[in-house]
């Protein structure tokens, strides 16, 4: 169900809801604006932060009840000391995630002096605290159930000034990272390359975007060698999807996101150890994360051309599957050395990426869940970024600065290329122990020699494995807003 959002000009304290959630930075007096709420809470608010009880510290939250025809409660909840961009959606994420669990549909949110960034992540937080995947549990009977959170009012000044636009981009941010999110979350036996495809035709039908989608037999005839060794050896369709939204002119070329969809990567006959291999659904990610992009550039009608593809199958052992010392050609007519088919994600990607140079790109962006190498180079924190223009590498920082989604550079020497060097083809699949992302990243350069082009490596950022408070333990969104802003940033 889309998530409601809409603005409230003037005073916080006459806002009739549920909740009210009041986002103070850390160690800072109250500010005057909120003298007529602290009113209504009998001086609670003044009281709280006087005594430090609340010290406006990152994701501390405390709960005040209040009286009159306002707010029913509000919940403080903590910027921390540096009110950056990335501390408003956390705020308000957490705000959602307990209005959500506090079994109310709407609530109200109020920062100090939001500007219009700052209205859209609160718009963004706001809806995705509120994100859940409840779609496989049972419910409890409809008047026990706790009402879902589906309605936020962001607190503004006045709705003049571009704040109306800021909530609808907002909105559309969030609507894109929900749908990634969602897809992610979903385990790999209902999430299946068909279903990603099927997802795509909804995005493709909501806004009148092109769709095309190549199954087997047509990646045979387009000589997708490297993509389809890793499909033989699962019964699940594979699905190649090319969706066209044209915000631009005619003759604007396009920018072309790319991602990696496997459904389920259980390595294939080099085949993962059983400990944690069910996170593997989530190697998906990159492709969420390009169809939820597509959904939010849609909606924000983004003047300018954006392709989307997605590779997505399965990664299986079988009978039929590829095995180490197979040789494949992709479809630039490369030949490449199979070492191990776990190393499965790039030899999608070639393909995919190969078939990006037909649209003539103004620039090509990938991300993938590629490595768990660069969980180890960069943790949980950073998303992985390389590529063959520093252009397009500074952009995608940036970009990813400003969405709160931070990308670090590695290196693409050349020396590190000797890695990857086959005895019996142009290149193998693998580059030993050393600099994991790096030699993924180069096997990738091989099919992007006709464009610029960044790669996201997202294996250590697009989900999490713990509970990160303000975020459930699952999807992250990354890189739904790093390809946004990208987009964005090529508009101005
Ligand atoms: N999907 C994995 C990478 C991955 C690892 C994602 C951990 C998320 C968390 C990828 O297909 C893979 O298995 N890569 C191998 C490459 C190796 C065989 C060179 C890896 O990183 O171990
Ligand atoms: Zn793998
Ligand atoms: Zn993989």
């Amino acid at each position: 169900m889309p998530f409601a959002l809409s603005l409230h000009a003037g005073d916080p304290a006459r806002l009739a809801t549920p909740l009210l959630a009041v986002a103070l930075p850390s160690d800072k007096t109250v500010p005057r604006t909120l003298a007529p709420l602290d009113k209504a809470l009998g001086g609670a608010l003044t009281r709280a932060v006087k005594q430090k009880d609340f010290k406006g510290n990152r994701d501390e939250t405390l709960l005040l009840f209040a009286h009159g025809n306002g707010p029913q409660r509000v919940l403080l909840v903590g910027l921390g000391p540096s009110p950056e961009p990335g501390a408003i959606v956390r705020a308000a994420s957490l705000a959602g995630r307990k209005g959500n669990s506090m079994g109310i549909e709407r609530m109200g949110f109020w920062a100090e002096g939001l500007d219009g960034t700052a209205i859209e992540n609160a718009a963004i937080g706001l809806s995705l605290g509120g994100w859940e995947y409840t779609e496989l549990r049972t419910q409890p009977p409809a008047s026990e159930r706790p009402k879902p959170l589906v309605t936020a009012v962001v607190c503004v000044d006045s709705s003049k000034g571009g704040a109306e636009t800021a909530l609808a981009n907002g909105a559309a941010v969030a609507e894109g990272q929900r749908i990634a999110r969602t897809l992610a979350m979903m385990p790999g036996n209902l999430c299946t390359p068909s279903f990603i495809a099927d997802t795509a035709r909804d995005i493709a039908k909501r806004h009148k975007l092109k769709l095309t989608v190549f199954g087997r037999k047509e990646m045979e005839k387009l000589g997708m060698g490297s993509f389809l060794a890793v499909a033989q050896g699962t019964p699940q369709k594979p699905k190649f999807i090319v969706l066209e939204y044209r915000g631009g002119g005619a003759d604007d070329a396009p920018v072309v996101l790319v991602g990696k969809g496997l459904c389920f990567d259980s390595g294939g006959i080099s085949i993962k150890p059983a400990d944690r291999m069910e996170w593997m659904k989530f190697d998906m990610s990159g492709a969420a994360g390009v169809l939820g992009a597509m959904e939010a550039i849609a909606r924000m009608k983004l003047k300018i051309n954006v392709v989307g593809l997605v590779g997505s199958t399965t990664n299986m052992p079988s009978a039929m599957a590829m095995n180490p010392g197979d040789v494949v050609r992709a479809s630039n007519g490369k030949t490449i050395e199979i070492i191990n088919t776990d190393a499965e994600g790039r030899l999608v990607l070639a393909d995919v990426l190969a078939y990006a140079a037909r649209f003539k790109p103004q620039a090509v962006v990938d991300a993938a869940t590629l490595t768990g190498a660069v969980v180890v180079a960069l943790g949980n924190i950073a998303v992985g970024v390389l590529g063959n223009d520093q252009g397009v590498i500074d952009e995608i920082l940036a970009a990813g600065k400003r969405g709160g989604e931070p990308g670090w550079q590695l290196p693409m020497w050349p020396e590190y290329r000797d890695q990857i060097k086959s005895d019996v083809a142009d290149m193998k699949n693998v580059g030993g122990r050393g600099a994991g992302t790096i030699t993924a990243a180069l096997f990738l350069a091989e099919f992007t020699q006709d464009y610029k082009w960044a790669h996201l490596d997202i294996a250590g950022t697009a989900y999490s494995e713990t509970d990160m408070i303000s975020l459930p333990r699952g999807p992250t969104g990354v890189p739904v807003r790093t390809f946004v802003e990208f987009v964005r940033g090529r508009v101005r």
